[in-house]
């Protein structure tokens, strides 16, 4: 089966993303450094920065850390080297359409549609409350238990 390569994008790379990320190669049994898989925001704001202290805290309560991610601004350069670019919303899923090079290898999808083959956003919840997170949580983890299947993936035992 194969496994394609994934970078999950949202806006900041500190809410989103970084969630995704963490609870994709953690299904996937994967390593922190397999560069197979990955998130990046398209703004540079929070370049360097770790997730957001809810992101952190709601994957921890979860047996999932995320501590260790660092923010960092999408480059062109993820296109030539990722074979799934998912955005978490229909804003990020319109940029990534823009700034895609001819030579991009890259399937862009919306993150729901990859995973369910539905529409959905998943809200930005940098400016809200506790559960926004944990409601984030749980999209993004039904989503990757989706795409892991659906991908091929081997699971984590
Ligand atoms: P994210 O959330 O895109 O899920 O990481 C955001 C984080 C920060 C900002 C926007 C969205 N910001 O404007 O700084």
């Amino acid at each position: 089966m194969p496994k394609p390569s994934v970078l999950f994008v949202c806006l900041g790379n500190i809410c989103r993303s970084p969630l995704a990320e963490g609870i994709y190669r953690h299904l996937c049994g994967a390593a922190h450094d397999d560069e197979s898989i990955g998130s990046a925001g398209l703004g540079g704001w929070h370049a360097g920065d770790p997730p957001d202290p809810r992101s952190i805290h709601v994957a921890r309560q979860h047996g999932i850390d995320i501590s260790h991610q660092r923010a960092r601004q999408l480059s062109l350069d993820d296109f030539r080297r990722y074979e799934l670019i998912l955005a978490m919303d229909s804003s990020n899923l319109a940029r990534l359409t823009e700034l895609a090079p001819k030579d991009s290898i890259a399937r862009v999808e919306l993150f729901s549609q990859a995973c369910h083959g539905t529409q959905e956003d998943v809200p930005d919840p940098y400016y809200g409350a506790a559960d926004g997170f944990r409601s984030v949580y749980t999209m993004l983890f039904a989503g990757c238990e989706a795409l892991v299947e659906s991908t091929g993936r081997d699971t984590a035992s």
